[in-house]
């Protein structure tokens, strides 16, 4: 998947891989050789932001086209399909959002099975008016006289719309088309193949050196943790980092969920004092990250060095494992030409002068994915299952300084919540609920007959499928009621909850 800019480029990705075929994003800046070198089954060109036309956008070189794999264009890259080999691109002064009609001239490949007239979800100012030389015209709609386009020889295609959300209702049937009819792929993939892959890769890494891996408790390290101790087995050593950021009942959970059912040896480090030492005075998040991203390093460099110690060992731990998924990548700025959202605190947290090289077998995948291979590798429900937690935990949901009694307080608002949404069913329907402390905002309020001068927390209830968009969950009100009662009644320094109902984008999951 070739990706222009595409606010959607990770959906395409996800779809490809739903329909059991393997993707991997390269930025558009990659040459037609090192797209090629990968030895791609067949191409998709994403949408983008530009117009084919204006200075500076981003073109597809022709040769592309000629090296006789199949290639999709999908909205910019259907129109840079088109301006490359002599269609013509420009503007209909009608642009199309969202959902748009299309008439379905002929299905070719691609619209296999689709009906005369279908809804697709459209985002564009320019249009193809001509098709080049070779191609059939498959749909037309009132702003794109060329909507739809194949040359079944060259095994070239491309759609105006956006296939791969869901407001495209056969999107999915089309880019299948393409992999399965047009590409003539296999449907053979799936997360389960990442093992065997992973594991070579793991052993061809680190041969016969020591690895420490961060264990956090939650899916995404303890499945990357499992891997690793499939791959290397007791040259695994976890380290778990009480950085006094977590939830009540964490540090307890590592040992009795994972450790017990996988037998992987863990160290246990108490890095309360110096975390919050790291953090005392410091109110931008980024900051936070960052603080927080080299802290964790440094304690795993010193723990790094006792393992050694402890093993009666020569040399040193070469290798760091991480949880790091593809959406901490993505969003750290990791994509070419993509910005930075926010410094994940394993990825653009990490310090300059990182001591270790890093084993990150999760790297390209998403949530969804990472689950369904710890499920094959025999990771306990409860851990697979376990609602994301960001490794920088409460640090980035009390919105000011993070300091002792502010992390007390949060930590009992939060397990309120927790237990009241469990209690009423709602742990998997909910992808994860931050609740926020807004730490230096006061509100005047009223308990037992006297004036309170306290702190608001919010709930930050989402569902989502990969936390790249997500949408505020209609927890029901009862359910809302008894959290806010609770909080109210039982931690004295809050005296107001609010919700947060912000969908991402334009929200972040996290405050911070
Ligand atoms: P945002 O706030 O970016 O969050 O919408 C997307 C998902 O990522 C989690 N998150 C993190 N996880 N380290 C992590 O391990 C981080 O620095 C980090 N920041 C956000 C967040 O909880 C949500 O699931």
């Amino acid at each position: 998947m070739v990706d222009f800019g595409a606010q959607y480029a990770q959906l395409i990705a996800r779809r490809v891989r739903e329909a059991h075929v393997y993707s991997e994003i390269v930025p558009h800046t990659a040459s037609v050789a090192d797209l090629l070198a990968k030895d791609p089954a067949a191409i998709i060109l994403s949408g983008g932001p530009s117009s084919v036309y204006a200075e500076g956008a981003p073109s597809v070189d022709p040769a592309l086209f000629t090296a006789g794999v199949p290639v999709l264009g999908i909205c910019y890259g259907f129109q840079a399909m088109a301006a490359a080999l002599g269609g013509t691109v420009a503007q209909t002064g009608q642009r199309e959002y969202g959902r748009t009609q299309v008439e379905v001239a002929a299905a070719g490949t691609v619209l296999g099975g689709s009906p005369d007239e279908q809804t697709v979800w459209m985002s564009h100012g320019d249009a193809v008016h001509a098709a080049p030389e070779g191609f059939e015209v498959l749909a037309t709609s009132s702003g794109s006289p060329v909507a739809a386009f194949e040359d079944k020889a060259r095994r070239l295609f491309g759609v105006q719309w956006h296939p791969e959300v869901k407001h495209s209702p056969l999107g999915q049937q089309a880019l299948e088309n393409f992999l399965y009819e047009g590409a003539g792929l296999t449907p053979d993939w799936n997360p389960g193949n990442v093992i065997a892959e992973q594991v070579a890769k793991i052993r061809a890494q680190v041969g016969d050196a020591r690895v420490i891996c961060g264990l956090s408790g939650g899916v995404d390290s303890s499945v990357a943790a499992a891997l690793v101790q499939r791959a290397v087995g007791d040259q695994l050593t976890c380290v778990f980092v009480d950085h006094g950021l977590l939830r009540s009942g964490e540090a307890e959970q590592v040992e009795q969920d994972f450790v017990a059912s996988t037998g992987v040896r863990l160290k246990v480090v108490d890095a309360r004092e110096r975390f919050l030492t790291a953090l005392a005075g410091h109110t931008d998040p980024e900051t936070k990250r960052k603080i927080i991203g080299r802290e964790f390093i440094r304690v795993f460099e010193d723990a790094a060095r006792e393992v050694v110690a402890e093993a009666g060992a020569q040399g040193e731990v070469k290798f760091l494992v991480q949880g790091t998924l593809y959406p901490d990548v993505v969003e750290s700025g990791g994509g070419e030409g993509a910005a930075n959202i926010k410094s994940h605190h394993n990825v653009g947290g990490l310090p300059d002068d990182l001591q270790f090289e890093l084993v990150e077998p999760l790297r390209t995948l998403f949530k969804d994915e990472v689950r369904a291979v710890g499920l094959e590798l025999g990771v306990p429900e409860v851990i697979v299952w376990r609602q994301p937690f960001p490794g920088p935990g409460l640090g980035i949901r009390i919105i000011g300084e993070v300091t002792a009694e502010r992390l007390d307080v949060l930590r009992a608002a939060d397990l309120i919540a927790r237990e009241e949404l469990t209690a009423a069913g709602l742990d998997r329907e909910i992808w994860q609920c931050p609740v926020v402390l807004l730490a230096d905002v006061r509100s005047v309020g009223v308990q037992g007959d006297g004036r309170t001068y306290g702190h608001p927390v919010v709930l930050r209830p989402v569902s989502s499928e990969d936390a790249m968009t997500a949408d505020w969950t209609r927890v029901p009100y009862e359910v809302l009621a008894a959290i806010s009662t609770r909080i109210t009644n039982e931690v004295p320094e809050v005296n107001r909850v609010v919700l947060d109902v912000t969908s991402k984008p334009p929200g972040t999951i996290e405050w911070e």
